[in-house]
């Protein structure tokens, strides 16, 4: 598509003109960068912003992530989910130490080789931080090339990735840095997702194809989604005079190394689950109440019922937490966490 060699000269001025004002564009800092993109990945705009600040104030430097305890790690990420991002974060920071003496590399293979970064976050990375040509391609710029192609392939196909990737490398401006954040801009905004895009004011109206043929508000096309498995599971709220039962998960799998409340597969009824606590070694004196609440996981729906209950005794393979240490130690991933806050 030659008209596409026009896309830098129509976006940048509309970019510069008037763009949404957030922390991480406030800076060339690699490491700042690197971190947004990452808590970007899967989480929105708004519910970013406060993590990335307070990241920031207590991790200020890939030096301090890297010498980070895990627990802190894990408690500033509660909530944003897809942990195993925040882990590789550390680790990338360990190897920045190790390999790159504490600096950040600039070189896109080097960026790329590191613990939990693809090519999209290498790309964003150096071409924001570096102003290299390196093409950053997410669902948004994605679905802004399906239609300024007019290209019914689905999206979620690597090839199609890949052919947006190498039309992209070839008219990267100098200005990298604001050529890939003012695609990013358009995504989320005039030719933004699940909504009719807003061609009235695109900027890149007069050379994109589907707009020419009136089918942007068909694209892009995805591939039909698999089914989730579902799986029921009983948890419970445990207390024990003013403490409440927690455990690690297992260092390996899903929420791996994050704290839970003690919780079984199946949906038990009462029996089974006075059963279940007596084989954990507790005795419940009184069960305060029962609710359902469910967790959608990237494979996998938990269909959770919570139990609370009173035991006598703080025993168990357990560790026995205050509401305050729960609420500013313990990192509880949300799955559990709406228990808590249902308390
Ligand atoms: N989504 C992913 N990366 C982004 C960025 N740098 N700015 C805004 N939204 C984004």
């Amino acid at each position: 598509m030659e008209e596409l060699k026009l896309l830098p000269g129509l976006l940048l001025p509309w970019y510069r003109a008037g763009h949404r004002v957030l922390p991480w564009r406030e800076t060339k800092e690699p490491y700042r960068i690197w971190l947004s993109e990452i808590m970007l990945q899967q989480t929105r705009v708004e519910a970013v912003k406060g993590y990335y600040a307070r990241f920031l104030d207590i991790l200020p430097s890939v030096e301090a992530l890297a010498n980070c305890d895990d627990d802190l790690l894990h408690k500033l990420w509660e909530g944003l989910g897809y942990y195993s991002r925040v882990r590789n974060l550390k680790k990338a920071a360990q190897v920045i130490m190790e390999q790159h003496g504490g600096v950040f590399p600039r070189e896109y293979e080097d960026v790329l080789a590191l613990p939990g970064i693809g090519e999209y976050t290498a790309g964003a990375v150096c071409s924001i931080a570096f102003d290299q040509p390196t093409p950053a391609v997410d669902g948004n710029v994605l679905r802004v090339m399906s239609r300024l192609r007019d290209d019914p392939a689905p999206i979620d196909q690597p090839a199609v990735k890949k052919a947006v990737t190498e039309a992209l490398r070839a008219i990267y401006p100098a200005d990298a840095g604001d050529f890939t954040q003012a695609l990013m801009e358009l995504g989320a905004t005039v030719c933004g997702p699940n909504r009719k895009p807003d061609c009235e004011h695109c900027p890149c109206r007069e050379i994109c194809l589907a707009y020419a043929h009136g089918t942007a508000e068909t694209l892009p096309v995805k591939s039909p989604k698999k089914e989730k498995r579902q799986e029921d599971r009983t948890v419970f709220v445990l207390s024990c005079d003013g403490y409440f039962a927690l455990e690690k998960r297992p260092n390996k799998g899903l929420l791996a190394g994050l704290w839970q409340f003690p919780n079984v597969t199946g949906k038990l009824g009462t029996a089974e689950s006075l059963e279940a606590l007596s084989q954990m070694g507790l005795t419940p004196k009184e069960i305060y109440k029962e609710i359902q609440r469910k967790h959608i996981f990237t494979h996998i729906q938990w269909n959770m019922t919570g139990i609370y209950l009173e035991v006598t005794d703080r025993a168990g393979n357990f560790q026995w937490f205050t509401a305050d240490e729960i609420n500013t130690q313990a990192a509880l991933p949300t799955a559990f966490r709406q228990f808590w806050e249902e308390k």
